[in-house]
């Protein structure tokens, strides 16, 4: 962290909140000729990442996307909806929660949901380094629930993180060089 941290004005969910509309076409297609799941994690790290700089209120990087999520596939024709918002707020770290849709372009049917993804992106300054971002501020009983899984899923990232480097430094010790 380059600056002293501070307490910034909290900012509601509602303030960065963001859809992103896609229609899928033929350039979007695997082998199978359904649409790549890499298109899709594409537009699911853009909308993102645009709730990420709109709550920070400036650049944000991608740090992490776990658990991303494909329910159903995504033919070429869809109109696909990319659905994100800031679900929590660390010190410099924003955990942005993705649901993705899909529904044919040209027909009145409703959408379903095709995929979901969390994505942890960290606010950066000029020189890339982190910076604090305003706490979220959940508004309904539903962003009050995701803040809170969230935060189970931020527990678990760290544990995760903190058990490998112990059992790398372990195996380093012991004389291993892998
Ligand atoms: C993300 C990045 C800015 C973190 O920098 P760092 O020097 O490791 O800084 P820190 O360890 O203080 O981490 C900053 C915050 O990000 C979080 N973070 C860092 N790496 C993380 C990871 N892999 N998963 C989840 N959170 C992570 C930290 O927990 C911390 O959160 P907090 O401030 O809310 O407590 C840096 O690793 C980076 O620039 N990565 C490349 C990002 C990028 O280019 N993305 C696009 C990929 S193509």
């Amino acid at each position: 962290m380059t600056d002293i941290p501070v307490e910034l004005p909290g900012k509601p969910t509602a303030a960065s909140r963001t859809t992103l509309s896609h229609i899928m076409t033929a350039n979007d297609t695997n082998l199978l000729g359904t649409v790549h799941g890499g298109v899709i994690m594409k537009l699911v790290d853009d909308a993102a990442g645009a709730v990420a700089g709109r709550h920070s209120g400036g650049p944000a990087v991608t740090a992490s996307m776990d658990e991303m999520a494909f329910l159903a596939p995504v033919r070429v024709g869809d109109l696909v909806h990319v659905k994100a918002q800031c679900n929590w707020t660390g010190r410099s770290s924003m955990e942005i929660g993705v649901r993705v849709l899909a529904e044919r372009w040209n027909e009145s049917t409703p959408a379903t949901q095709v995929g979901s993804a969390y994505l942890v992106f960290a606010a950066v300054d000029a020189e890339g380094k982190p910076r604090t971002v305003p706490p979220v501020l959940p508004e309904t009983e539903r962003d009050e629930r995701r803040y809170q899984e969230a935060q189970i899923r931020r527990t678990h990232r760290l544990a995760r993180r903190q058990a490998i480097m112990a059992l790398r430094e372990e195996r380093a010790a012991q004389g291993f060089d892998d």
